[in-house]
């Protein structure tokens, strides 16, 4: 099997590669490890910056998205019962939209056999060959048949555990930050507390108000590390959340049966670099921002919108520049996006390792941007999406 471009995984960043390849008539294939329904039915965050919105109107791929998905000009940042209203759409002139990456998954996989974008599904083994030189290719294993694609490129989009970086030598550098937390989710169809998302940093620690349409609400609380699902009831975490948000949402949290419930780690992550002769890193492959402002997704977007441009370059026109680019120009978003996620978990959590200091230059700095426009409008912009 021969093609352009070989995308590994079907993940948001793999799947608008592919599409945006498809639009300018690059032939491509996407290889994904999980089944469809897998891939489908994975709960993840769900703010879109406007770089991504954008990138799914170009593409044409935004009927569902203009139907469903919520406009939020603004959102709360709290301490104790400090709120303040960052009005986004006043600061930027730009707003947000929730819609969850899993509808975003789910568009963008259904859209594909009509644009000739081809994904193979359970391909396992999947094993990168060459990249350095001048014909790379991949081997997979599909219903125990072997197969090779040979390819001018390989995507990268297989995530955090994926095969791509670990195909870089040694010479790779790592930017790392832990935290000693994690996030404890639940997703329950029932109407949202708040009409915009609320981030609360309280005695207990950090909480959450999020949603995915005007009858589906997401709740976070944050949770130490060491914390087990199996500890926590729905009622037991209804209860938190109740004790939470009652003081600052504007309606009463009501309780449903959860349809999701998980606890993510967070994490900082960077890797250098994000190009080994013909194959190139983008998303979660290369970087992890902890969810605090939404970045993921976004971030992910991002690269690939660069990464497209630049094989597009070289696909129609010959033109090396682009790629040889790309790094460094994807490279300088990612830092921005790292630090904005880092200074905003660091802001609304309760951090283990903190003391009475530094929970006084929280509660200073919360004070600060209420007092100050430029703060405020600070925050609105990374919030939005930085231009790319
Ligand atoms: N072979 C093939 N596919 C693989 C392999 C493999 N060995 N390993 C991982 N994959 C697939 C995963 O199953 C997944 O579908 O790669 C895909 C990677 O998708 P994501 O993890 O969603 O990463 P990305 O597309 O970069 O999107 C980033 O998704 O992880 C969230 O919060 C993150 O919002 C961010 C966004
Ligand atoms: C979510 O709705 O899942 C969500 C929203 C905002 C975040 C993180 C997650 O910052």
């Amino acid at each position: 099997m021969k093609t352009k471009v070989v995308i590994i995984g079907a993940g948001p960043a793999g799947l608008l590669l592919g599409h945006l390849l498809r639009a300018e008539g690059i032939d491509c294939v996407i290889v994904e490890r999980q089944s469809r329904d897998y891939v489908e039915s994975r709960v993840r965050a769900g703010v879109l910056e406007r770089t991504t919105t954008d990138l799914l109107r170009r593409l044409g791929i935004d009927e569902r998205l203009n139907a469903e998905g919520m406009v939020e000009e603004g959102f709360i940042l709290a301490d104790g019962a400090q709120r303040v209203r960052i009005d986004v759409k006043a600061l930027t002139g730009h707003h947000v939209t929730i819609y969850g990456q899993t509808e975003v998954t789910r568009d963008l996989i259904a859209a594909a056999p009509g644009r000739g974008l081809e994904i193979i599904f359970e391909a396992g083994d999947v094993a990168i060959h060459d990249v350095v030189g001048s014909a790379p290719s991949l081997r997979f294993v599909k219903d125990g048949i072997a197969t090779t694609i040979e390819a001018e490129y390989i995507a990268g989009c297989d995530g955090f555990h994926g095969p791509s970086r670990k195909a870089i030598p040694a010479n790779g550098r790592e930017y790392q930050r832990d935290y000693a937390f994690g996030w404890l989710g639940i997703l329950a169809d029932v109407p949202p507390c708040h009409d915009e998302l609320i981030y609360a940093n309280g005695e207990k620690g950090f909480a959450l108000a999020s949603m995915r349409s005007p009858s589906r609400s997401r709740y976070y609380i944050q949770v130490p590390l060491t914390e087990r699902l199996e500890n926590w009831s729905e009622d037991r975490l209804w209860d938190e959340l109740e004790g939470r948000f009652a003081p600052l949402a504007s309606r009463p949290v009501v309780r449903g049966l959860a349809l999701e419930m998980s606890i993510a780690p967070l994490r900082s992550y960077v890797f250098e670099p994000m190009r080994h002769g013909r194959l190139f890193l983008a998303g979660d492959s290369a970087h992890i921002v902890p969810p605090t402002g939404a970045k993921g997704l976004n971030l992910a977007a991002s690269d690939v919108h660069y990464l497209a441009d630049a094989l597009i370059a070289q696909c129609i026109r010959g033109d090396e520049a682009g790629l040889d680019g790309y790094e460094a120009k994807a490279l300088v978003r990612i830092w921005k996006a790292e630090r904005f996620s880092w200074y905003l978990t660091k802001l609304m959590h309760r951090l283990p390792e903190d003391g009475p200091f530094e929970r006084r230059m929280q509660i200073a700095e919360l004070d600060y941007v209420a007092s100050s426009e430029a703060m405020q409008r600070s925050i609105a912009e990374n919030y939005v999406g930085l231009p790319l």
